[in-house]
Parts: structure tokens; C-alpha cells; sequence
């Protein structure tokens, strides 16, 4: 079993290390040779029928539904058609509207989960095109969806998800740049400029991991409370989403994640000395409205701890107690990084607390009852 860890404690932590590899088998057949464009061959939808989609619906559960979050931001901000990010047990019940020109995009780590394969069935019943994103070739969904983008990550063990949720990140920034191309919603430059951009990644999160110990030093102080909160606007926001769901799923440590500028609309009266508060603010775009919303937490006595951009440094540690600095790269591939010290944080929490890290309790790797 140690042999199958790769030397290391828990397949968690392995997994979390192996994301370089991940996001580089992900990508690799799939970007054109000169760099400037992406390539899908597996893809069967034509060129039209791409171009006639004008509404995308997102399914998927847990971990999985956190990466659609981030997906529907993708394609809104590549192609500029609206998206719907729903989870599965709730998607069929909402009689959502699907058309023949809807594309669904069904995204299961697994390939297996009950509702997620429900929900894939309804929206061909309805004629939607289903686009599947999994990471098990031959998996249930995989053999039903009309097209298939598999995700290199390997096979993944633990039951927290990590390097899925991050393969699932590059499926979608590969797929949203290819839509792009195809609908001429992006110059051939920008794709380019992504496209090298994303390739930085592999070695951006090896800079992360390398600094793994700041994070187990955050790890033990936060273990030691009851609840905490997580969060960030923008992309920052589903990434801190998925930040808290890692965190209660294997240290059992109550945490919401909150968007930073609703929290003064009710949360922010659970904000009380020393409850710690993990704040996202890697958006550009975003960086001085977040700013003040972490000092109205700081104000009231948060322990905060900033994750940032690298050269935000000298500026966040004003309002913050400690920061964790991220590789700068493009707004829009941030959760492809930032997404990395909150599982490392998980994980040293829950091996602080002495839990099951790999298996915990009342959770399954695949769900595949409804
Ligand atoms: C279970 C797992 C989660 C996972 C979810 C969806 O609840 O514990 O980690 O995110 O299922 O799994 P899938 O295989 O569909 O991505």
C-alpha cells in the first residue's frame, strides 16, 4: 500500500502533488504544435451545430458541480453564451428548459453518479447535445454522452476529490478556447496568449507545493476551531465554494463560503474575534472591492488569511494576519492554482485532527444511488 502511495503518507497528498502531471497529460495532443490553437479531435459535434448552441446547462455533483461553477464562467467569458450551473439532484426537478440547441455538459470525475447519469438521460430526451467530462474512459456516462473530452488526472483514490476537480478545470478552459475558435468569439492572439499561459501551470503549482509547509502551519491553528469561512468574489468565490467543501468533507470542520460582498447583508454578524477566514482575492478586476471586505472582517477581529497574487504581498499584509502567495497568471486560469493551498490546507487539518484523511466517514469515492 505505501508502494501504491508513491512514498507519500496518503493518497490524498499524493493525488494533490501529481496535479503538475494532471494538468500536462490534460493538455498534451490538444494544443496545436505552433501553440495557437487548440485541437479536439475526439470532439464529434460539427463546426455548426456548435455555432447554432445558444444555451449550455452544467451538471454534476460535489466537487465536480464546483468545477462547472468555474466552467460556466469560462464559456460565458470566451464564447459569450449563457450557461447554467445546476447540481444533478436538483437539475431534473426544475423542469429546466433544453432544447435541441442546448449543449449539456455533464462532468463526473467518476463517470458512475447516479444523478449526474439522470440527469445526462433527461437532457437527450429532450434533444440536447451532451457533452461528458470524466476521467474514466468506458465509465457509464462516457458511453452515453454524445461527446467525451477525457481527463488525463489518472485514477483517484481518495475520496476527496483534487486532481479531478483541477483536470476538470483544463477540459474546460480546452474546450471553451476550441468553442471560441470555432465561433470567431476570440482572436487567434488571445487563444495564443491563453494557450502558453496555461502551459506555465504544470510548474506554477509545483511553486505552490514547494511552500506546502506554510499551509500546514495554517492548517493547525485553524483545526482548533469550530467554524470558519472562505471568501472571494468572482472566480475567487468557486474556488473558495469548493475550498469549504474540502475542508468539511475530511477534517469534519464547519466552514460556508461566502461571497465577499453579500456578507455585510447578513453573515457578517457571525464575524467575531479570532474565527479564522480564509479571503480569495486574485482577481484583478476585483482586487480593491475584495480588499474592502476583508478589512470589514479584519475590523471585527477575523484572523485572515489572504490568498493572493504574487506582488500583492506588501499591500494584503496590511489587512490580513498571514498570505499565501500564488504564481501570477490570467485571471481567468487562477482557480487552476488557488485551488491548491486550499486542499493543502484540508488535508493538514485533518491530519492535525487525527482523522481518516483517504476515507472519511459516511462519504463514497462514487454515489451511485439517487
Ligand atoms: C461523491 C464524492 C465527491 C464527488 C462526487 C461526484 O460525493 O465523494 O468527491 O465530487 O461524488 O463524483 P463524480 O465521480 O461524479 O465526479
Amino acid at each position: 500500500m505505501t508502494a501504491e502511495k508513491g512514498g507519500f503518507d496518503h493518497f490524498m497528498l499524493k493525488e494533490i502533488h501529481e496535479q503538475p502531471k494532471a494538468y500536462h497529460d490534460t493538455m498534451l495532443g490538444r494544443i496545436s504544435e505552433d501553440g495557437r490553437s487548440v485541437v479536439l479531435p475526439e470532439l464529434k459535434i460539427s463546426a455548426e451545430k456548435l455555432r447554432g448552441i445558444n444555451r449550455v446547462h452544467i451538471v454534476a455533483c460535489g466537487t465536480a458541480y464546483h468545477a462547472g461553477l468555474v466552467g460556466k464562467s469560462i464559456i460565458e467569458n470566451l464564447v459569450r453564451i449563457p450557461v447554467e450551473t445546476d447540481v444533478a439532484s436538483e437539475y431534473r426537478y426544475r423542469s429546466p428548459i433544453i432544447t435541441p440547441d442546448t449543449l449539456v455538459i455533464v462532468v463526473s470525475q467518476s463517470g458512475e453518479t447516479a444523478d449526474t447519469l439522470a440527469a445526462l438521460r433527461e437532457a437527450q430526451r429532450n434533444g440536447a447535445h451532451v457533452l461528458a467530462i470524466t476521467n474514466v474512459v468506458g465509465s457509464s456516462v462516457a458511453r452515453e454522452a454524445d461527446d467525451v473530452i477525457i481527463t488525463l488526472a489518472g485514477p483517484e483514490i481518495a475520496v476527496a476529490s483534487t486532481k479531478a476537480y483541477s483536470s476538470q478545470l483544463i477540459a474546460f478552459y480546452l474546450f471553451g478556447l476550441y468553442w471560441a475558435q470555432t465561433n470567431g468569439t476570440q482572436d487567434e492572439a488571445t487563444v495564443a496568449n491563453i494557450l502558453a499561459a496555461m502551459q506555465a501551470l504544470p510548474e506554477q503549482v509545483e511553486k505552490i507545493l514547494a511552500q506546502a509547509e506554510v499551509i500546514k502551519g495554517v492548517a493547525e491553528s485553524i483545526s482548533k476551531h469550530d467554524s470558519l469561512f472562505f471568501i472571494g468574489r468572482g472566480l475567487d468565490y468557486a474556488v473558495a465554494m469548493e475550498g469549504s467543501l474540502k475542508l468539511k468533507e475530511i477534517s469534519y470542520i464547519h466552514s460556508e463560503a461566502y461571497p465577499a460582498g453579500e456578507l455585510k447583508h447578513g453573515t457578517l454578524a457571525l464575524i467575531e474575534e479570532g474565527i479564522p477566514v480564509i479571503a480569495l482575492i486574485t482577481q484583478e478586476g476585483l482586487y480593491e472591492k475584495t480588499l474592502s471586505n476583508i478589512k470589514e472582517v479584519k475590523a471585527r477581529g477575523a484572523d485572515v488569511l489572504g490568498i493572493i497574487n504574487e506582488g500583492h504581498e506588501a499591500e494584503v499584509a496590511k489587512s490580513t494576519d498571514r498570505q499565501f502567495a500564488i504564481p501570477r497568471t490570467l485571471p481567468l486560469l487562477t482557480p487552476a492554482l488557488s485551488v491548491v493551498p486550499l486542499q493543502l490546507l484540508s488535508y493538514y487539518a485533518s491530519l492535525a485532527l487525527g482523522h481518516d484523511v483517504d476515507k472519511p466517514r459516511n462519504l463514497a469515492k462514487s454515489v451511485t444511488v439517487e
